[in-house]
């Protein structure tokens, strides 16, 4: 627009020079060529004046569109802004839980390795857990897991060895001392205000506050009072414990519930027989013998997973004796030879298992295993074994340095 008025103006003060201006002179002259050279383009100049312009308000046009369009952009953007707390909604959802995928078939093989003769219980717990991890949103804890059968089959071991396969801490809680109501409660959940020990976190609240995806092991479940039981079903059921002296909501979405119990063990143990091959039907006939055994339904209603433990027998029991003998070899800082025990080693320690009885539980093993190479294994570090062998001999059983 300055243009063409500018444009105008020249054309205007050129005709009024031709009009009015000097004809004669040199100046005249000049003034008179600059006028007539001004009026033959001042048509080409107006044009392109025009022409400019309008490409210049079309480009003002277009970008007062795409500046509208950015603003209805930016309104649908900010929605959130405007019609709710949108930092608070972002904090929320980068705290919820990632889903994590872990290969089930390498956690299953890696706890058949270590706790022996249960390979059902161990295939069944990998694809648990795997299923729980890969929810992103749950609301509740990763799993809740009951594992029920005779003494010493491995069922603390399996919880232990879980929370290492899984690289999860372990908070062990041994439910034995909990056997009171009132005072069980306030040690794991903390007490109200005003009470003694107020000024702390219970233990368990306290621990799934620092560690909140830890494996919980509560172990020998049915011995804590059932007041304590039903202190863990809004754990379960709504995804958080309430730490009683400051009321503060503690999440457990991360965690994983080990429960063990001995309850019903004859029943579980002639079930595992009759359902040996049927899973489902299994944990249907141990639920209800647990119900009958003690268990209130609504514990039992909110756990996951009801897992069998079997009592050990045959070469199982060589199994778990040489995984004892060679871990305890380790922690004597000594290594062991390629086939370093010798099979009459561990058939003594079988038949002497056997001889125990059948309430002999693979604890009676360890603790044989303990009796009878830990001397052997004290001379051979005194003199300076590195890696050593186990045989029979007169009865007893020496270590003696590899060939
Ligand atoms: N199935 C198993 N495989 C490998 N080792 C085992 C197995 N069962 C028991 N053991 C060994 O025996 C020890 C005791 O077992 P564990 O404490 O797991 O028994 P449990 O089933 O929990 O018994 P309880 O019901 O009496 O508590 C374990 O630390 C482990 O060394
Ligand atoms: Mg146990």
């Amino acid at each position: 627009m300055p243009v063409a008025f500018l444009v105008m103006a020249c054309i205007a003060i050129a005709q009024f020079c031709m009009q009015y201006g000097p004809s004669s002179g040199t100046i005249g002259t000049y003034i008179h060529a600059t006028s007539i050279l001004i009026q033959r383009h001042a048509w080409v100049v107006l044009g392109s004046a025009t022409l400019f312009w309008l490409l210049t308000f079309c480009g003002v046009f277009h970008e007062r569109q795409s500046n509208a369009s950015r603003k209805e952009k930016g309104w649908l953007m900010d929605i959130l802004d405007r019609l709710t707390n949108r930092q608070v909604l972002e904090q929320k959802i980068a705290k919820e839980p990632e889903a994590v995928f872990i290969d089930t078939e390498q956690l299953a093989v890696s706890l058949k390795s270590k706790v022996i003769g249960q390979d059902a219980v161990c295939d069944d717990i990998a694809a648990q857990v795997r299923r729980r991890l890969a929810l992103k949103q749950r609301g509740k804890p990763v799993g809740v897991f009951m594992l029920a059968g005779p003494p010493g089959t491995g069922k603390t071991y399996l919880a232990k060895r879980l929370a290492i396969e899984l690289s999860r801490k372990l908070l062990h809680f041994d439910m034995t001392q909990f056997s009171s109501g009132g005072h069980g409660a306030t040690q794991l959940f903390g007490s109200s205000k005003g009470y003694v020990g107020s000024d702390s976190y219970g233990k368990l609240t306290g621990s799934l506050r620092d560690t909140p995806d830890a494996v919980v092991l509560l172990d020998e479940f049915e011995k804590a009072h059932s007041e304590v039981h039903k202190n863990f079903l809004t754990a379960w059921n709504d995804g958080f414990i309430t730490e009683a002296s400051d009321g503060k909501q503690i999440s457990t979405t991360g965690s994983i519930f080990m429960l063990t119990t001995n309850a019903a063990t004859d029943s579980l143990q002639s079930l595992s027989i009759t359902y040996a091959n049927n899973s489902d039907e299994l944990r249907r006939a141990a639920t209800n013998a647990l119900r009958e055994a003690g268990f209130a339904p609504e514990v039992l209603n909110r756990i996951d997973r009801i897992l069998v433990f079997k009592p050990l027998s045959g070469l199982d029991i060589a199994r778990v004796t040489a995984l004892e003998i060679e871990g305890m070899i380790q922690s004597y800082g000594l290594g062991i030879a390629e086939k370093g025990i010798a099979p009459e080693v561990l058939l003594d320690m079988m038949r002497n298992q056997e001889k125990r009885g059948a309430g002999a539980s693979s604890r009676d093993l360890v603790r044989a295993v303990e009796e009878s190479i830990a001397d052997t294994l004290i001379e051979a570090k005194q003199k300076g074994h590195v890696r050593v062998s186990l045989v029979s001999f007169n009865g007893a059983v020496i270590a003696r340095a590899e060939e």
